[in-house]
């Protein structure tokens, strides 16, 4: 795994930043895999100030989400389609019809996931994913548990998630129990993925990543079989 330790949150931001205006500029029409929360919203920023001073276009990018609460419609202002447009759809020159996150009002939330594994395939499959962390290993929202699923699929939050998306609610009763989310073999399959982690609440989360076994208990580590990972991380996270 290519480790960058960056000095805070601003220069993390950058450094994902230029490894995702690097893809567009070899690929132009690539597929971008993305992330929410907190950690990319400096990513998305300095992305768009790249759009708009013309060092980078999004005309011919596809874009694919990582995960959506279920069920939640995509005008709310919790949704993840609502922080993507906020953040970077509608301030950059993509084409919404190419921006695709899981539907949180899918009838049928199973055959939502196996449709939405089948787009990405028909894609061509990610060229780079961007992915953050939760406190307990999460990556999309692939919980901590016995057992994880390859595909992307309906999951029961955990109570410490839960508790910590709340801070973007009104309360804790209002986050949505579920959630859509690529499962651990759709992220694995992309080319390239970069792991951005800020902040010392995440350390016990990235130190048990660079231990390099494999647990469910912490869904993070199964990024040690990818061949092509980059861990952006603030020095706060990470012991040296
Ligand atoms: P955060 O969430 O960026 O808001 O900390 C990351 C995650 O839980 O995957």
């Amino acid at each position: 795994m290519n480790v960058i330790v960056c000095k805070n949150y601003d220069e993390m931001s950058a450094c994902a930043a230029e490894i995702l205006a690097a893809q567009i500029k070899e690929k132009p029409n690539c597929v971008l895999g993305l992330a929410t929360g907190s950690t990319p919203e400096g990513m998305y920023a300095n992305l768009v100030a790249k759009n708009k001073s013309g060092e980078i276009s999004f005309a011919d990018v596809t874009s694919v989400n990582l995960d959506e609460y279920y069920p939640l419609e995509p005008t709310n202002e919790q949704s993840y389609r609502y922080f993507m447009n906020y953040h970077l759809f509608d301030h950059v020159n993509i084409d919404k019809a190419k921006t695709f996150v899981p539907n949180g009002l899918a009838a049928d939330p199973a055959k939502e996931g196996q449709d939405y594994d089948a787009m990405i395939d028909s894609l061509g499959g990610i060229d780079l994913q961007v992915l953050g962390i939760g406190r307990n290993g999460h990556i999309g929202f692939n919980e901590p548990d016995s057992y994880l699923i390859p595909g992307t699929h309906v999951t029961d939050l955990t109570p410490s998630t839960i508790a910590a998306n709340a801070r973007f609610f009104d309360s804790e009763e209002s986050v949505p129990k579920k959630a859509l989310t690529m499962g651990i073999g759709t992220i694995l399959s992309a080319r390239k993925i970069i792991l951005m982690v800020s902040g010392a609440d995440k350390k016990a989360a990235v130190m048990k990543l660079l231990e390099g076994n494999i647990t469910t208990e912490c869904p993070a580590t199964f990024l040690n079989v990818h061949k092509n990972v980059t861990l952006i991380v603030t020095e706060d996270a990470i012991d040296r």
